[in-house]
Formats: structure tokens, sequence, C-alpha cells
């Protein structure tokens, strides 16, 4: 398939961090196991002891290079010191500026860094900067969606709206990535720098329509969550097989994430309160169940932004489901290695037939 990744994994492709703590060992090493990038996803606090055992605990389970992200947003400075001090293959961070001092430091080591951004400008300092590559994701991702800015709507205007409950208060302005990824490819020139593109994307089509746009890799965040080894709850996956329809919100971790927009699934709790008004947030709700994340156990307020996992109790269909705009094409649960396989099968097929 061309590109074989930063590494010279076997595919182009990359399995992206699952925030809280879905893509764990498990899911990581079998990804890099079947040939392609897998990454593990750092805690939202320093806990750099915990993160040391998760990097170690995957190192048992394979022997294939694999990276980790880190959402620079949150506290994370003991935790990027674990990193680079293990050594991990990789370093991809979301949310925050990766910066020349940051991507110096890490080079340092000898790993590598990956951003991913969601606008033309944060892919611009990426690229000065002088990063090992370059997730671009659009839109249609499931999760957080980064995008350009959001716009706060004038306040007149925003009660007016408010009035019938609809439209959050902001203008959203995240772009697609068939206008994203060709723009960031032609940005990056002939510098070495692979653009990979991420959002929708969960089968050999998707794979080659981004190969077309420029892309030199794909990076898949739903499409692994639906795994035998991701370590999403039962009741979440079987929603990603069952539930077609996606929708970008800001209903879900206002307080303790605000003005981070995302894309969850229509499951019937979010279409009863997806007006929620703007003044709500999890910090004035009641406890719906409990979770152990990274290790420690967490009270899941209702609209939280922390996903079921395995170890999740309590009203698990009110809590947040991630889910990008490609889930409706997930038919089942698969192993990760399958994952991988079809989409490198289906990709070579549709090259195969097109391109004469
Ligand atoms: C459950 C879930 C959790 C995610 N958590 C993170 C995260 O912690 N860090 C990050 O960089 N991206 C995260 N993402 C976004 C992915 O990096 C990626 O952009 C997205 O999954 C691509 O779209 P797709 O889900 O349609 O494949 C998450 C996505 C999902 C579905």
């Amino acid at each position: 398939m061309g590109w074989r990744g930063i590494l010279g994994f076997e595919y182009g492709i990359v399995q992206a961090p699952l925030g809280p703590d879905i893509s764990g060992p498990q899911l990581v090493a079998a990804v890099a196991n079947a040939g392609a990038l897998g990454l593990l996803r750092a805690p939202d606090w320093e806990s750099p002891d915990y993160l040391r055992e998760l990097i170690r605990k995957t190192r048992t389970l394979t022997d294939k290079p694999f990276g980790i992200g880190v959402v620079l947003a949150f506290p994370h400075e003991e935790n990027l010191k674990v990193i680079l001090d293990e050594k991990v293959a990789v370093l991809q961070t979301y949310w925050g500026d990766c910066t020349p001092e940051l991507v110096a430091k890490v080079h340092s080591v000898g790993v590598k860094i990956v951003p991913q951004v969601g606008s033309i400008e944060s892919a611009k300092l990426a690229i000065d900067a002088g990063v090992d590559g370059i997730i671009v994701q659009g839109r249609e991702a499931g999760g957080h969606v980064i995008g350009q800015y959001s716009m706060p709507i004038p306040f007149n205007f925003c009660m007016l709206l408010i009035a019938d409950g609809s439209i959050p208060s902001f203008i959203l302005l995240q772009d697609s990535l068939i206008l994203l990824v060709p723009t960031v490819v032609d940005l990056v020139g002939d510098r070495d720098i692979p653009v990979i593109a991420a959002g929708g994307i969960v089968d050999g089509r998707g794979y080659v329509a981004a190969l077309a746009l420029g892309a030199q890799g794909v990076c898949l965040g739903t499409r692994f969550l639906a795994t035998e080894e991701s370590y999403a709850h039962p009741i979440y996956k079987r929603k990603l097989v069952e539930l077609d329809e996606t929708e970008y919100t800001d209903v879900f971790g206002r307080a303790r994430w605000p003005d981070a927009p995302h894309r969850v699934l229509q499951t019937p709790f979010f279409k009863e309160w997806r007006s929620l008004p703007t003044h709500e947030s999890e910090a004035n709700q009641s406890v719906i169940g409990h979770s152990t994340i990274h290790g420690v156990k967490k009270d899941i307020r209702r609209f939280a932004g922390t996903v079921p996992n395995m170890t999740t109790t309590g009203d698990l269909e009110s809590m947040c489901m991630y889910a990008g705009e490609g889930v409706g094409l997930i038919k089942e649960i698969l192993h990760a290695s399958e994952v991988i396989r079809r989409l490198v099968e289906e990709a070579q097929l549709i090259i195969q037939q097109n391109i004469k």
C-alpha cells in the first residue's frame, strides 16, 4: 500500500488514541501486531507510575513499536517525562500547541511526534515546528472535534436562538476532510511530513478516498472502538453496531472540558437532551454510575463526557457515546487484526479495479 508509516509499519493505518482509557494495551498491541500504528491514551491527570506500567504492559503483548496520545490541554508534564524516558516510538498530541520547543524535546530522545490538527492554521504551525507527521481531523470524526475555533454568537442573537432551545451558543467552524486534507497536503509540499486523514473512515473505500485526497495514511477511531480488543463497555459496542446516526454537539462534559465540540451517537438519551440549555452541565447533575478510569474510581454524572468502559456500572444508556459519521457502515464487532486486513484488502482491490 505504498506508504509504510513513519516507522516502517506494514500499513499506513493508525489507530486513534481513544479517551479516556478505551485504547489500552490489548487494542494497541493487537494493532501493532497486525502491522499498523496503535496509540495508547495517557491519563488526563499526572500519573507517571501508572503510565509507565501501561507502557510496560503493552510491551509484554507486542514487540512492535507503538505510540501514545497526550491531550495537551490537561496536566501532562510528568506523564511526558515517562513517555520520553520509556522511548515510546510515537507521541501523538491533541488540543494544545505542538511548539518547536516540544518537538525539539521529543526529537532529542529519538521519539517521533505527530499532532492531530483540525485547521489549516494549526497545520501550518505544526509543519513549521518540524513534526514527523500530521493527523488531519475532519468534522466527520467521532469524539472531540478540534476544528478551527468556535465563535461565540452575540448575546442578543444567542437569546433568540436559545428561546426554542435548538441551537448551541456558538457557531462551529469545522471543515470536512475533502477540503482539509488536500489543503494540508499542498501546504506540506515536498517536505517529508506524511498527512494522515481522520474522520468517518471505517473501510477500504474511505481509505482509498483519503489516498485520493493526497493523504498517505488514515487514522481510525470509531472502527477500532468497535473491536473485541477495545476497552469500551459491551453495551456501547452494541450501540455502535445498532445505531447509524451521529450528531455534532456540545452537550457532554461542558464543565470539565469547555468549548470542546464532539460527535456522538444519537442514542435515545441524546435525542431527548440534544437541546440542553447552555447553563446546564455535568457539574450540577446527579451521579448516574461509576467507572474505574486509568486505575482511579470516578463518579459519572449525567452529561459527563466520559464514555462507558469495561468497568462502568449504572445507567449506561444515559452516558455519552462518541462515534464518527462512518458508524452506520459498522455492522459487526471484529478483531482489530481483521479490521486492518479488510482495510488493506478492500483498498487494494478498489485500486486494482479502477486504475488501469
Ligand atoms: C471514543 C473516542 C475517543 C477519542 N479520544 C481521543 C483522544 O483521547 N485523543 C485524540 O487525539 N483523539 C481522540 N478521538 C478522536 C480520534 O483521534 C479521531 O480523530 C477520530 O476517531 C476519527 O474519526 P472516526 O472516529 O470517525 O474514525 C476519539 C474518538 C473517539 C471515537
